[in-house]
């Protein structure tokens, strides 16, 4: 098992063995945000295998995923193709590295990023999406949040495994929103929240998730 949750580890976790439990609804967090949204564009940010990205699409949505891993693109795209043509040409999917990516000049509605660990700072990545939101657009960003149950460093942050050694690493809710200019944001959502989830071994688990949602001012 890799120290640092870089490319290499991703791409051994979608070609491996071990499932990524592809039959994984939308977290309740997007459902929860983009309801009273007006449609439009959105960005999904380390999209993995595509269930937020697809269901956006569903919605409406045009989309643009990113992730660093060839594998997860791979397996989002035929994860896609399955739900039809019109599902495919709303999104793009990119092979991108967060770590030092920053948006061009294209602004989305919706930026969301979910569970996203980049091996150099969280902060930084939460900045530059931010700076991908178009006024009066959302920024959602979730991460397993930490508490006494896990939290102990491991690589270059608080990385943890769940016993279906999905990699963790854990963050405060203030953490999500540390990057965030109040003056310019208005935070909507800063909360702690447990859910209940079926994980890859079959088993239940419960993530106890650390959620931003923020609306930049117009
Ligand atoms: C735990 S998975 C979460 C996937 C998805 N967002 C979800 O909620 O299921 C983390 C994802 O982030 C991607 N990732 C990790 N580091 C990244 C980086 N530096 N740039 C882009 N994607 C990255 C991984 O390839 C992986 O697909």
């Amino acid at each position: 098992m890799a120290e640092e949750f870089d490319k290499e580890f991703w791409e051994q976790r979608y070609t491996g063995d071990q499932s990524m439990n592809p039959d994984r609804q939308p977290n309740p967090y997007l459902l929860s945000a983009a309801r009273d949204l007006v449609v439009g564009s959105a960005l999904d940010a380390g999209c993995g295998e595509g269930a937020e990205a697809i269901w956006l699409a569903e919605h409406g949505w045009t989309v643009t995923a990113l992730d660093l891993a060839e594998g997860a693109l791979q397996r989002a795209r035929q994860r896609a193709a399955a739900h039809g043509s019109g599902i495919t040409s709303r999104i793009e999917w990119r092979q991108v590295d967060l770590t030092g990516w920053k948006p061009a000049d294209e602004r989305f509605d919706l930026v969301c990023s979910n569970y996203v660990h980049p091996t150099g700072s969280h902060e930084e990545m939460v900045r530059r999406l931010a700076a991908a939101v178009a006024p009066g657009g959302t920024l959602l960003v979730v991460d397993h949040l930490r508490t006494d149950g896990h939290g102990h460093g491991h690589g270059h942050g608080h990385g943890t495994h769940t016993r279906s050694d999905e990699p963790m690493v854990t963050r405060a809710v203030d953490d999500l929103s540390a990057g965030i200019d109040t003056d310019e944001w208005e935070i909507v959502v800063a909360q702690e929240h447990t859910r209940i989830v079926a994980a890859s071994d079959g088993e239940e688990k419960m993530l106890h998730d650390a959620v931003l949602v923020a609306r930049r001012r117009s």
